[in-house]
């Protein structure tokens, strides 16, 4: 088995320049946010999360938050065509030029065609995807206690990964639970997740893509297996 030190420097190769596109995957609260937020600090390449652009739409009023808000509130999906259109732009800032790891999108079949669309127009190819499997009733315990910082988005869980005080470590900001974190509300995003975003699972294994991880385990240790699964040799065949 690989030590800690091995994949450091694994993850210090893949800084040197090597573009990556990480997509991570899996059911509502399986860690997909936590995780991307430890490779994104890293990789040096940004966490796109569509769940977080689409909070701040809503709360900024703008007109693809007052479109969202309501599939938001019931724990439906936002329609396909708003989420690629965010998604095409986003794609194309200059942040992204080094890549960028996926969280939360894409969240459906026509999502998935649609990205690797928007890249083979920019001549990118997706890296890895990584599915974090986590059983329902962990699912549930994990959303019932995360809280999220209202201003700088950081997450915590009020068990696991408890702030220091009642305020966010980083910034000070309030630190709250989420309006879609109801019992009643995740309920319903984890069956919208078996129906719409499970087949990706089939997607992505099908164009040889797919990594599975068992997400079970404190976070260090989850990270260390997803660090693991990223090797130099397919970092879009450009490491040698
Ligand atoms: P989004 O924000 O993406 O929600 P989600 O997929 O349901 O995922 P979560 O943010 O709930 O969980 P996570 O997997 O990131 O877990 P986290 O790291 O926070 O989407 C929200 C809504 O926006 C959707 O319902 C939909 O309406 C819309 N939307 C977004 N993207 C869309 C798209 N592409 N298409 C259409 N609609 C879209 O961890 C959870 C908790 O567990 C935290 O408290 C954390 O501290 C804790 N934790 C993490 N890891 C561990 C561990 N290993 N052990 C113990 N606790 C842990």
């Amino acid at each position: 088995m690989e030590s800690l030190e091995d994949e450091d420097r694994k993850i210090d190769y893949l800084k040197g320049g090597v573009e990556m596109i990480l997509v991570l995957m899996g059911p509502p609260g399986c860690g997909k946010g936590t995780q991307a937020k430890k490779l994104e600090a890293k990789l040096g390449i940004p966490q796109l999360s569509t769940g977080d652009m689409l909070r701040i739409a809503v709360k900024n009023g703008t007109e693809v938050g007052r479109k969202a808000k309501k599939y938001m509130e019931e724990g439906q999906l936002v329609p396909d065509e708003i989420i690629i259109d965010v998604m095409r732009e986003r794609l194309v800032q200059k942040d992204c030029n080094k890549g960028f790891i996926l969280d939360g999108f894409p969240r459906t079949v026509p999502q998935g065609e649609a990205l690797n669309k928007l890249l083979d127009e920019v001549g990118k190819k997706i890296t890895d995807v990584i599915n974090i499997d986590v059983a329902d009733q962990e699912v549930i315990e994990r959303i019932s206690g995360r809280r999220q910082c209202v201003k700088c988005g950081a997450t915590y869980h009020i068990v696991f990964s408890p702030s220091k005080g009642d305020h966010c470590d980083k910034c000070d900001g309030d630190v709250v639970q989420r309006g879609d974190d109801k019992e009643e509300t995740v309920k319903e995003r984890l069956s919208v997740y078996r129906k719409q975003t499970a087949p990706l699972i089939f997607f992505y294994r099908e164009l040889g893509l797919l990594k599975e991880i068992e997400g079970i385990g404190d976070i260090e240790e989850i990270f260390s297996r997803i660090c693991s699964l990223i090797k130099k040799d397919e970092c879009c065949g450009k490491a040698s």
